[in-house]
């Protein structure tokens, strides 16, 4: 059983297969975490719980709840502040009763005065060791409404250490994922997006280890919010070595109201405990993520061209046509259309709104295109940006109320955008039937759905309640895509947001992969991914080789290396096709052909960084490995074999490009190959296959 509850010491110990996660209630019947870490039985459970208790006993604030809440000498970070009617605040509790089933359990309380009920939920799988959690609010009184200042999903303690670190990512537009790892300072460490996106500063995860972590070794707690909104994480720390974090939806100042019969459900927050290391940690969620948070996970990612980086906003459909014909001699699977193929769209600042196809450059509509991309092997993609719009549409001269506005401020424009305020029924209505009819009406197989804009005077004019449009607005997208997916089975969803702006475990949910960045300069590109890698797994990562000079960078780099690099992803090819060298483009041919015999083993795979730019992939029975090498600068290196692991020493492995024969052992103890050559922007790819 994954889940026991102890009703007389009301103790709850949670299974996961390498992991156990216990909590009991107080005295007061407060909801207090005891462990998250190795397995215990229930016997020590219990144990270790009274001995927390008596520790608790002489601290004036013991910390460690469940969701840590105001009230009496608690001055740590609250996972829920609530306003009643009355103007009090906090929240002293009660438990009503507990649930178990099917690997969830939920825990009721209420508050011992004010009606508010809140529901802690937890999930345990059989074959992964993430543990979803969750929060239900209701309103169960007939009186006023009750004011929540902040609602997070969960609150993670972690055992008493010295040293803990805190590993987490940040980023810009170009420059996402990039990984930090540091001290957790005493205090408050907030992890934050206030831009109504996911957003490129941050990403909503966390790893925290006692200092002494390493790839391979040591224990990592870590957690994940699967929300594609604003949102904060706070970590904390004190002198007595605790520490832990909660996090959930919205940023600081936001409000919602619950009135009379009112729930307010937050989205999950998964936490994942590995005593080996921060690469066991990475395996674990590209794991559940494959098993548990995808949508059609076994499903294959195509080989994408995507023009635009190739034409930006300057095209016509014989120049798409052109692209298209030389896409499929290299064996490209999908061809995207990208932004600036409707309403006026030649240029950033019209036409964003107006989703029929622009007449002067499809006059017969998509029709053509779609044909001949179809006609040429390939299914066919198209872009597109429901939440946005430009003033300069005929979309805005219609609904000018349509976007997030607050009456006496402006309307700032970012990239001549405004945001739809898709929290509006109509407004979501709207968007949902012209995705619709653009997919159901065209041989539409791929989506890649943008966002461009963060949120800004966010108001929502009329709304007694307008904050919730923070939320709302997030889960009208959801319920969108999840629509669109519902009725258009085939259809493959690529989300995106100025590159890698909206990546998260929401979005994952409903979405086949992400588009990671903007910045497609390979030698940046194996930070980001090395970044990206740390939570999320390799078939979600959209990654396109582009042309040398990077259009971002200016920086040049071999056709090998460039297709190297995004081998590690979801592989697409974004570069003018028409510029490439014949040989360039035979090369392309043999990367993607390559790579489409390496793709189950990467995509499927368990992943292993031998360095932060070397990686492994070995597929679940053990018989393929792949390896991806790189050197984005030679600088200082000296060329190194490179050791292996996760192999069978006693096996044999050929590797596919050389047909030479390896044994395990060499291959663990010294490696393959002589190293990289002392060259900036070399890689090497070597794909083994199990001989006996
Ligand atoms: C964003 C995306 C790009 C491209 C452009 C189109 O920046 O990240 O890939 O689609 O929008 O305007």
């Amino acid at each position: 059983m994954s889940i026991l509850f102890d009703a007389r010491d009301r103790l709850w110990l949670l299974r996961t297969p390498a992991t156990s996660y216990v909590l009991c209630l107080d005295e007061d019947d407060a909801p207090r975490h005891v462990h998250w870490g190795p397995r215990l039985t229930l016997d020590q459970a219990k144990r270790l719980a009274e001995l927390r208790a008596a520790l608790a006993d002489t601290e004036a604030d013991p910390g460690g709840e469940e969701l840590s809440v105001e009230g009496g000498l608690r001055y740590g970070v609250p996972s829920l502040i609530v306003r009643y009617g009355d103007a009090t605040r906090g929240v002293e509790w009660r438990f009503l009763r507990q649930r178990i089933e099917d690997g969830h359990l939920e825990i009721v309380f209420t508050d011992r005065r004010y009606p508010l009920e809140i529901a802690l939920h937890y999930r345990v799988r059989e074959d992964s060791d993430a543990i979803e959690r969750h929060v239900v609010l209701r309103h169960t009184g007939q009186g006023p409404s009750i004011e929540i200042l902040r609602l997070d999903s969960a609150a993670w303690t972690l055992p008493p250490r010295p040293g803990y670190r805190l590993s987490h990512v940040v980023g810009e537009w170009g420059k996402e994922f990039q990984l930090q790892r540091g001290a957790l300072a005493c205090g408050e460490t907030t992890l934050t997006s206030r831009a109504g996106i996911t957003g490129h500063a941050g990403n909503p995860w966390l790893m925290v280890d006692a200092g002494e972590a390493t790839e391979e070794h040591g224990e990592v707690w870590s957690a994940a919010l699967a929300w594609s909104g604003s949102w904060r994480i706070t970590a904390f720390r004190d002198l007595k070595g605790r520490a832990g974090w909660s996090g959930g939806f919205g940023h600081e100042g936001l409000t919602w109201r619950l009135a009379s019969g009112d729930v307010l459900e937050t989205p999950a927050f998964a936490g994942l405990y590995s005593a080996d290391g921060f690469g066991a940690i990475s395996r674990g969620w590209h794991d559940h993520i494959r098993k548990h948070v995808l949508p059609a996970p076994d499903r294959v990612r195509p080989v994408v061209y995507n023009a635009w980086e190739a034409t930006e906003f300057d095209y016509d459909e014989a120049l798409q046509l052109d692209l298209a014909a030389r896409a499929s001699r290299i064996g490209i699977e999908t061809f995207v259309l990208d932004d600036a193929w409707f309403g006026t769209r030649t240029h950033d600042a019209a036409g964003l709104g107006d989703w029929w196809p622009n007449p002067d450059r499809f006059p017969k509509g998509l029709g053509p295109l779609i044909d001949e991309v179809r006609r040429l092997g390939m299914d066919f993609g198209i872009w597109v940006e429901p939440e946005a719009v430009n003033p300069d549409s005929d979309l805005y001269r219609r609904n000018p109320d349509w976007v997030l506005h607050t009456p006496g401020r402006r309307r700032t424009e970012s990239r001549n955008q405004l945001v739809l305020n898709l929290a509006r029924p109509d407004v979501a209505e709207w968007t949902h039937a012209w995705l619709d009819a653009l997919v159901g009406e065209n041989e539409i197989s791929f989506l890649k759905w943008d966002m461009n804009r963060s949120f800004s005077e966010a108001g929502w004019p009329g709304h007694d309640d307008p904050d919730r449009l923070w939320i709302d607005h997030v889960r009208n997208v959801y319920a969108i895509i999840d629509r669109l997916r519902a009725d258009h089975p085939g259809l493959f969803i690529e989300g995106c947001a100025g590159g890698g702006g909206r990546v998260d475990l929401g979005m994952l949910a409903r979405v086949d992969q992400v588009w990671a960045s903007d910045n497609t300069d390979a030698a940046e590109r194996v930070a980001i991914q090395h970044g990206y890698g740390q939570i999320y797994p390799a078939c979600t990562m959209g990654a396109w080789a582009t042309d040398s000079p990077n259009s971002m960078t200016a920086r040049t780099h071999w056709v090998r290396y460039r297709f190297h690099v995004s081998m590690a992803g979801a592989l697409g090819v974004g570069g003018d096709l028409r510029a490439w060298s014949e040989d360039d483009l035979a090369w392309a041919a043999a990367f993607v052909e390559q790579y489409k015999r390496a793709r189950p083993v990467v995509h499927g795979g368990a992943q292993y960084r031998l360095g932060p730019e070397a990686t492994q992939y070995v597929s679940a029975d053990g018989r393929e490995v792949v390896v991806l090498t790189y050197q984005p600068s030679a600088l200082g290196r000296t060329p190194i074999p490179l050791r292996l692991t996760g192999l069978d020493p006693a096996a044999r492995y050929r590797d596919q490009a050389t047909g030479d024969v390896h044994h395990g052992a060499v291959l663990l103890t010294h490696g393959v190959g002589a190293g990289l050559m002392p060259f900036d922007g070399t890689s090497e790819f070597v794909h083994l296959t199990r001989v006996d």
